[in-house]
């Protein structure tokens, strides 16, 4: 029992449920919407090999990791990294490193949840017949621009590079379905970990993913309505059909490495504090390779076979390359391009955006979790007094990128990019070094397992996925900051040149607002973990 705040602290309350709710974490937009636009613009085929390289040394060990950390933090009945963290290394700056595993979850929540009102106000404009409208009017569905300039109307942002100025002007809708969004959001963080992460997790998942399973089925029957000989086997060819070209491209690579951090929620200890709620005996083993393969299910069977291929089938290969060079617009406007011009598109519309929604709003709970848990674990706050203040906290970030242009981009190559890979690092030093032996890591991945995981997995955690860590954030700083160097020695001016390298860059007003975003949290986190309650030597007994 915990003392305090009266209740014993909680657990998952049944094995499916759990799975599902670690699903719910990592099958997010990352899926659907990220991961087709990058293996597109690193060539289909070419990105693939590093993907599943990077699935293998990377991913799963890292999920591996973050399970069996917190499933050790949980025995000390705290659930976030900078008490699970010290309670490995018993040293102070343990704590401060560990502010990382809520604050980068927590910066990416502040855009993430706004695309996710996206999908939930699009859901039902397609059902509106709102894409309809706009495809009579752009007769055909070839002209995917056509799509463009409502979408830009919607958020004002983003694509919108035509529209001028720093701020944006959202539309009433947009802004509404934001509100909504939160709403919801703040209502199943409320209700707890059982009774509302886990219960939405069971209803929202399998809806998810027969929702995901009819829009394949649509999509791979699709034909191209002049050429009937470009089908959507053309698209998944080009996803499929191994190319070596991209092994010898260290962008693709780095490319393909972010996305398998990206899409498995990994490296932001947003997993690690859902298994702090597992019970100390708790199988991670098998549990966590299931929560990976689910989610590779949901990313390149389902993720894969829905947007490239309904691209492919309508403008090309060429003309998907070209659609996927900018973020959002494959998922945002090619496919209502698509949907406008079919039978039951409102319908098919409404299930693509309305899948996306719910693959979000399980992974933007799953995003602040970690600072709601934190202030429950920490400072024996009761959940609704967490959600209430975190919730104020989250709703007024999130102006910065509504109304902000480009935001999201600087947040998200902070959080969503280097820092996952640098707290990544973090995270498999401290386990694969931090127990001592190996023998010692190969003894806590299978404590309770229902399986036998082999001792060189424990050996990959410890010497094979820091090393190469360690590279590609080497890689990052070095192709960051050299592009500002190349401009200087060009002749550039000092401050244009550091405004093309997002490390230096103090001078946009973007890259400035974002930074001092960051540090901001960061200090009030580093303010907090100064003052955590008094850490136990050894783990509690359960009761
Ligand atoms: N995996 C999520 C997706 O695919 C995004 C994500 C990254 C995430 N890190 C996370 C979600 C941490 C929850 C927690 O969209
Ligand atoms: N620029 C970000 C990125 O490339 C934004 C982004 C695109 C995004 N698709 C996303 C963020 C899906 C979250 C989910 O990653």
């Amino acid at each position: 029992m915990s003392k305090g705040s009266g209740k014993p602290r909680e657990t998952w309350g049944s094995k499916i449920g759990l799975i599902l709710a670690m699903a719910g974490n990592a099958v997010g937009l990352g899926n659907f919407l990220r991961f087709p636009y990058i293996a597109a613009q690193n060539g289909g085929g070419a990105f693939m090999i590093p993907y599943f390289i990077s699935l293998f040394l990377l991913g799963i060990p890292l999920m591996l990791t973050e399970w069996a950390l917190g499933r050790l933090g949980g025995r000390y009945h705290r659930g976030t990294a900078p008490a699970v963290l010290y309670a490995i290394v018993r040293h102070p700056i343990m704590k401060y490193l560990g502010i990382l595993g809520i604050l980068l979850p927590f910066i990416v929540v502040i855009y993430y949840t706004y695309i996710e009102s996206w999908c939930f106000s699009l859901s039902f404009y397609s059902l509106m017949g709102k894409f309809q409208e706009i495809g009579a009017m752009a007769s055909g569905t070839s002209d995917p621009g056509a799509y463009l300039k409502p979408f830009e109307g919607f958020i004002n942002a983003f694509l919108g590079r035509t529209s001028p100025g720093f701020i944006l002007h959202p539309s009433a809708a947009a802004y509404i379905g934001f509100l909504i969004v939160m709403v919801i959001n703040l209502y199943i963080l409320y209700k707890g970990i059982t009774e509302g992460i886990e219960k939405f997790a069971k209803f929202a998942m399998p809806l998810l993913f027969i929702m995901a399973i009819i829009l394949v089925i649509r999509v791979l029957t699709l034909k191209n309505p002049v050429d009937p000989n470009l089908t959507a086997i053309d698209g998944l060819k080009f996803l499929w059909e191994p190319k070596i070209q991209g092994l010898t491209n260290p962008k693709v690579w780095i490319a393909a490495a972010g996305q398998v951090f990206f899409t498995l929620s990994v490296g932001m200890g947003s997993i690690l504090t859902y298994a702090s709620y597992l019970k100390p005996k708790d199988d991670i083993a098998l549990s966590s390779i299931a929560t990976a393969s689910l989610n590779e299910f949901g990313e390149v069977v389902l993720g894969g076979s829905i947007a490239i291929p309904a691209a492919v089938v309508f403008f090309g290969i060429a003309g998907t390359m070209e659609i996927a060079s900018e973020a959002f617009k494959l998922g945002f406007v090619s496919m209502p391009a698509i949907f406008s011009n079919m039978p039951l598109g409102r319908i098919f519309g409404f299930l693509w955006f309305f899948l996306l929604f719910f693959a979000g709003i399980t992974s933007s709970i799953a995003l602040t979790t970690p600072i709601i848990t934190f202030l429950q674990d920490e400072f024996k706050w009761s959940r609704g007094k967490a959600v209430a203040v975190i919730g104020v906290i989250w709703f007024l970030l999130s102006h910065f990128a509504i109304f902000f242009r480009d935001i999201v981009d600087h947040l998200d190559f902070w959080a969503g990019t280097v820092g996952i890979v640098f707290f990544g690092l973090i995270l498999v030093l401290t386990f694969g070094w931090g127990l001592g032996k190996l023998e010692r890591i190969y003894k806590e991945i299978n404590e309770g397992g229902y399986i036998t995981l082999p001792i060189w997995f424990a050996g990959i955690i410890r010497y094979i996925t820091p090393v190469i860590l360690i590279v590609i954030l080497i890689w990052f700083v070095w192709s960051d900051i050299s592009q500002a160097f190349s401009l200087l020695s060009q002749g550039a001016g000092l401050v244009e040149a550091f405004k093309a390298s997002k490390i230096l860059d103090f001078f946009s007003l973007p890259a400035l607002i974002s930074k001092m975003i960051i540090i901001g949290l960061f200090v009030f986190l580093g303010v907090m973990v100064g003052k955590m309650r008094e850490f136990e030597e050894t783990p509690l007994s359960e009761s």
